[in-house]
């Protein structure tokens, strides 16, 4: 199978070009912009895919908020075109989503995972423009695989923005001690994990959207300490609230999802999250 990867520079880029074992034709957006209509509607069908997968994204959350419009243009703009070509070609698109579709209030007392039919409250420009793409997608393109992952982190070939890991190694060894917001719950997820999930999952035929993070949940908190513990960093981590942050756009207090229906696919769920960042930190 020949597979277009779009994004081939990214985090999850570079693990997909790790795991794939099909024909990879990789793209960095010099070689295609997805917000750009001429050239998705060139240069996808010039490439004779089989199938394309979407990694590109505009990813700066609090940045989005001063540039909706370039937000927009990267995340439902473009996972748009590339799903109205993909249809016309007849060929599956992969397309990845966020947590940060659940912005909102927990609709339950005692938050539980959610899964994909819970009602999507996006609360920032990033968030909003994510779960746009995701439905242009899933409307425009029969053969989808929309997968939400969350905190994502992995070697990447581009320089992009870093991840949390990065992040915390840098500011532990510069400052010695750092505050971590410690009320926001996710799945820290490692990208060599979902590339295999997708490399499995493309195989099955099963479209639909998904949720594929790692198994377990932590918050931004837990996960610095996780980090600096199993490097040997005797770095202090203060908790501190979401509020104290003073963030420029909302982020969810709990976005742990459910990945009961990508498990029951592939027939393995991917492996906890700790067991994930001891991997990655111990071959970066
Ligand atoms: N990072 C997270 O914590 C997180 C959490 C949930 C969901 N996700 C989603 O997971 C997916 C993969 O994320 P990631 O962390 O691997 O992303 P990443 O490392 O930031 O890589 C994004 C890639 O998108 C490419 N790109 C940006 N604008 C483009 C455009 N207009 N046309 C074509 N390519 C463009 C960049 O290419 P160049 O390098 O060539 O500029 C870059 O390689 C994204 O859909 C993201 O929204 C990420």
């Amino acid at each position: 199978m020949r597979i277009a990867l779009i994004g081939a520079g990214g985090q999850l880029g570079t693990a997909l070009m790790a795991r794939l074992e099909e024909e990879v034709l990789p793209l960095g957006s010099r070689d295609l912009d997805i917000a750009d209509p001429e050239q998705v509607q060139r240069v996808i069908p010039e490439l004779r895919a089989e199938l394309v997968i979407n990694t590109a994204a505009y990813n700066f959350v609090d940045k989005a908020e001063d540039e909706a419009e370039r937000a927009r243009a990267v995340n439902e703009t473009g996972p748009k075109l590339l799903a109205e070509t993909c249809a016309r070609l007849d060929i599956p698109l992969v397309h990845i989503g966020t947590d940060y579709v659940y912005g909102g209030a927990h609709p339950h007392p005692h938050p539980r995972p959610y899964v994909e039919t819970d009602p999507a409250t996006p609360s920032s420009v990033y968030s909003r423009s994510k779960l746009a793409g995701e439905q242009a997608v899933i409307a425009h393109c029969p053969k989808h695989y929309v997968l939400r992952t969350c905190g994502l982190y992995g070697r990447a070939v581009s320089a992009g923005k870093g991840n949390f890991v990065q992040t915390m190694l840098r500011l532990g060894r510069e400052r010695g001690a750092v505050s971590v917001v410690d009320d926001q719950w996710c799945t820290p997820t490692f990208a060599t994990d979902l590339a295999g999930a997708i490399a499995d999952l493309i195989t099955t035929g099963k479209y639909g959207l998904y949720h594929a993070t790692n198994s377990g949940s932590t918050t931004w908190c837990g996960f610095a300490r996780e980090i600096f513990r199993l490097q040997g960093m005797a770095v202090p981590v203060t908790p501190i609230t979401t509020a104290q942050f003073k963030a420029k756009a909302a982020r969810p207090s709990y976005s742990v999802l459910d990945c009961a229906k990508l498990t029951n696919v592939l027939g393995r769920q991917l492996r906890s999250w700790h067991d994930a960042l001891a991997e990655y930190l111990a071959t970066t």
